[in-house]
Formats: C-alpha cells, sequence, structure tokens
C-alpha cells in the first residue's frame, strides 16, 4: 500500500475543514490541522491520536503561524498538501455598511491568513521541490453576488495570489485555486440562511473531495479548478 501522506489542514474545527481531515484520517494519512476554537481542538486531539496534530492557531496572526510552522517542520517535515481553508465571509451587507474593522478582519483571514501559511511552510516544501498547494477560492472567487463585496475581493485575490504562485514554484510541485462548490456549512448559512439546507453536508461533500484533492500533481499546476460534486461522475 502507499505510505499515507501528511496534509496541512487550516481551519478544522468546523465545516469543510473538518470534514476533510475526518476523510483524509479514515483513508489512513495524518493531518496536521488549526484552527482558533480551543475547545474544539481539544476534541480533535482527543479523538484522533498522534501522529494527527491538532494546533490553535489565528492564520491572520503571523507569529502564531511561524511558532506552528516552526514545530511542525521539525516533527513531521514538509507536507505532501497544504489545503489553505481557514476563512471568514462579511455578514451580508452593501459594501458601504460594512466597517473599516469588518472589512479588515476579511482581508485578514482570507488573504494575509493565506500569505502567513505560504511564507512559513512553502520553503521546506521548495527545498524538497515537492508537494501541492491548495487555497480555498469560491464561486465568489470567479463571479459575484450583491452584499458578499469583502468576501468576494478576498477570494478573486485568491485566485491571482495562486496562479502568480504556480509561475513561482520549482517544476515537481503546484498550487491550485479551488472552489470546492456550495455546502451546508456555518458560512453558507450566514450567507444563504436556511437555503444552505438545500446542499450537500460536508462529510458528503468530502467523500468526493478528498480522492480528488489527493490525485492532484505537477500537471495541475496554476489550473483553477472545482471540486467534483459526488454523484455527478459516478
Ligand atoms: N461552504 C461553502 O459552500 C463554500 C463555498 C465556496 C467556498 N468556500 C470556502 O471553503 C472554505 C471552508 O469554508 P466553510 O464553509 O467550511 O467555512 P466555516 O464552516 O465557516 O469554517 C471555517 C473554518 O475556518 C476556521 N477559521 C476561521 N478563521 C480562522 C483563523 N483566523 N485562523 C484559523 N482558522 C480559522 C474556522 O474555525 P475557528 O472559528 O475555530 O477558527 C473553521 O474551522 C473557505 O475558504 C470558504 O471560503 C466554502
Amino acid at each position: 500500500m502507499a505510505r499515507g501522506k501528511t496534509i496541512l489542514i487550516t481551519g478544522v474545527t468546523r465545516g469543510l475543514g473538518r470534514a476533510m481531515a475526518e476523510e483524509f484520517i479514515r483513508l489512513g494519512h495524518v493531518v496536521l490541522g488549526c484552527g482558533r476554537s480551543q475547545p474544539e481542538i481539544a476534541q480533535l486531539q482527543k479523538q484522533f491520536a498522534t501522529p494527527n496534530d491538532f494546533a490553535a492557531v489565528n492564520v491572520a496572526a503571523e507569529d502564531q503561524v511561524a511558532a506552528w510552522a516552526k514545530r511542525i517542520l521539525s516533527s513531521y517535515g514538509a507536507p505532501d498538501l497544504l489545503l489553505n481553508n481557514a476563512a471568514l465571509i462579511n455578514r451580508n451587507a452593501p459594501l458601504w455598511e460594512v466597517s473599516a474593522r469588518d472589512f479588515s478582519e476579511v482581508i485578514d483571514v482570507n488573504l494575509k491568513g493565506v500569505a502567513n501559511v505560504i511564507r512559513h511552510f512553502v520553503p521546506a516544501m521548495v527545498r524538497r521541490r515537492n508537494g501541492v498547494i491548495v487555497n480555498f477560492s469560491s464561486g465568489w472567487g470567479r463571479s459575484t453576488d450583491a452584499e458578499v463585496a469583502p468576501y468576494c475581493a478576498t477570494k478573486w485575490a485568491i485566485e491571482g495570489l495562486t496562479q502568480a504562485l504556480a509561475q513561482e514554484l520549482p517544476s515537481g510541485m503546484a498550487a491550485v485555486p479551488l472552489n470546492p462548490g456550495i455546502i451546508d456549512t456555518d458560512m453558507l448559512r450566514s450567507s444563504f440562511g436556511s437555503a444552505a439546507s438545500g446542499y450537500p453536508a460536508p462529510d458528503e461533500w468530502a467523500k468526493s473531495a478528498v480522492p480528488f484533492l489527493l490525485k492532484l500533481g505537477p500537471a495541475d499546476n496554476g489550473k483553477p479548478l472545482t471540486a467534483p460534486v459526488r454523484g455527478a461522475n459516478d
């Protein structure tokens, strides 16, 4: 059997991050995850034994990301797959009603948080000339809607940032922006309200998304991708 991969995931306490963590572990891979909520991190540590590793880290705080990366890289080496999944969405509102503070928070997590994780983990991957970086984008990274302008701005930025990163990586590596599709999570409930329940649950989504992520490689470098919907092709 092929060796399990080491998967680094930001935002594992809820939603897609948590569902991916559980599915990767179920398939025999090692998950190194973070999120801000300490009780959820403690619960994950209890549920999944070492070598899986969960830490309370705010990706928007560079010092926290730096300390996390130092510990993880010295214990596990560079990850095979880095999933920049953690993100926030603004409360539905026209752009002129979003406070400067709320606007900054979305930018700090969705964009600067991704750059922080890349700055501290990717050099070790580049030294090995191996590994795939997936930056979670959105349908709203390729189209727009009213009342989610700050979020759209960050996800459009993720598409550009990721394609430029793809041009910088050595051969043997890949960086891709990924639209995960539409999944019933806290984030979707924030923007869609009760209509979110009409979309797949995260664990159902992860059953097709995780095998898709495991197959990504150098041939995908720079391609804007969309996760498969279960049942669409099987
Ligand atoms: N659900 C969808 O339909 C959908 C559609 C398009 C794109 N996406 C993208 O998919 C990704 C996952 O979304 P989701 O729906 O699973 O969202 P979610 O349910 O709101 O979960 C977000 C996760 O990110 C973590 N997080 C937020 N801020 C963080 C920070 N500063 N540092 C570390 N962790 C942080 C949260 O945990 P803590 O609160 O514990 O930190 C949580 O685990 C996001 O990038 C999102 O933009 C989702």
